[in-house]
């Protein structure tokens, strides 16, 4: 939407009330704000439209008032999330309008922020404005140094994959296979586990809602795991613990399976980390900062190489859609990375990206 045709006031969500387990029709409120004029843009700032917002699993940690790698949202905040979309007005020398960004604006339709905080997005051949959140951005930057970093992937391993069909799970196997590892993806519909093998190249995958899912992933980890990336914990880790070869790598990336409950449930098994003397790390992608330009590069490459695919799962209705959005993310909605449409891009801009 060109700058002029803005209405005089945009939406944005924010945290209501703190859920105790569950995200319910009160934890989020809807309020309406003036829109900013790009006159009165301070040095330095730029005036922000997102046009696909992220979910993300840790998004529910947020909303707890409780020690982590993040401060929590306050009550009364506008949520917090990353999207990509366009500048529309500039008083930065590092940003004009129409550029294509990627920024943390947070749950709104429109945003004045800070030049520093938002990433010009220069598109790499194939790849499109929504990578930037999903493959080449927080969840392919995951995947990449959780394996390669945390996980240290070498050629022969068999790499057991939990969440395997969402935004970092999918890159995990993927990499996992140009490394020439072996791969088991865990997902939640047999439709997933299909497009993991068939599509993606998985060699194998199981679903954890199957009644006989404990024998069936016995029977598929006889060789003992070298690797399990850890996007869910709960029984699943349970089971991968069970199976784990000596001096297997865990690599402790989420557990989404625990995020709406008060009492996580941990490892039952754990005592296999010293008979197998495992070592299980947890990691934040926060802190490979550093290296993200390099690892971008790289997963750029295999993406245009066709090495990695990538499916997106988009839910229209705009910016009152995220709360919804959001439980959908824990109800497995999603196969590969999940995401709302707040205002789409200009045809102009579609045609251009
Ligand atoms: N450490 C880090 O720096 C970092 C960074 C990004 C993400 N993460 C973590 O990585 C994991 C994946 O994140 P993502 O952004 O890629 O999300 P995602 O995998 O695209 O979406 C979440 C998926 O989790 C599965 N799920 C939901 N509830 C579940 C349950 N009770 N048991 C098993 N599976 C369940 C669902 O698929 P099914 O249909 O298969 O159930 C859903 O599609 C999360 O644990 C997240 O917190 C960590």
């Amino acid at each position: 939407m060109a700058l002029q045709q803005l209405p005089p006031t945009y939406k944005a969500i924010h945290l209501a009330t703190r859920p105790k387990d569950h995200i319910t029709p009160t934890t989020f409120t809807t309020q309406t704000h003036p829109t900013p004029s790009p006159s009165s843009l301070q040095p330095g700032q730029v005036l922000y439209q997102p046009h696909y917002l992220s979910l993300d699993p840790a998004m529910r940690g947020w909303l707890n008032d409780v020690r982590s790698y993040i401060p929590p949202v306050q009550i009364g905040a506008v949520m917090r999330g990353v999207g990509v979309g366009t500048i529309l007005a500039s008083n930065s020398p590092l940003f004009k309008e129409g550029d294509v960004v990627q920024a943390p604006s947070g749950w709104r339709e429109l945003a004045v922020l800070k030049d520093r905080d938002v990433e010009r997005i220069s598109l790499t051949p194939g790849a499109r404005m929504t990578d930037y959140i999903g493959v080449l951005g927080m969840p392919g930057l995951t995947a990449y140094f959780g394996l390669l970093e945390v996980g240290r992937v070498k050629a022969g391993d068999f790499v057991v994959v939990s969440g395997a069909a969402g935004a970092t799970g999918s890159v995990v196997g993927q990499i996992a296979k140009v490394k020439g590892a072996r791969v088991l993806g865990i997902a939640g519909s047999e439709e997933k586990c299909r497009w993991l093998v068939e599509e993606l190249g998985f060699d194998a995958a199981l679903n954890y809602k199957e009644k006989d899912f404990a024998k069936k992933f016995r029977g598929a980890t006889k060789g003992l795991i070298d690797v399990f990336f850890d996007n869910v914990g709960g029984e699943v880790l349970d089971l991968a613990l069970g199976r784990a070869k000596e001096f297997a790598r865990f690599v402790m990336c989420g557990g989404i399976s625990q995020y709406n409950t008060k009492n996580a449930q941990g490892p039952k098994n754990y005592l296999m980390i010293v008979t197998m003397r495992i070592r299980m790390e947890g990691f934040v992608v926060f802190d490979y900062a550093k290296d993200y330009a390099k690892a971008q590069k790289e997963l750029a490459q295999w993406l245009s190489e066709g090495k990695i695919k990538r499916q997106e799962t988009i839910m229209k209705g705009g910016i009152e859609k995220m709360p919804e959005a959001l439980q959908a993310l824990y109800a497995g909605a999603n196969t590969g990375k999940l995401m709302v449409e707040v205002t789409p891009p200009s045809k102009q801009l579609q045609a251009k990206l």
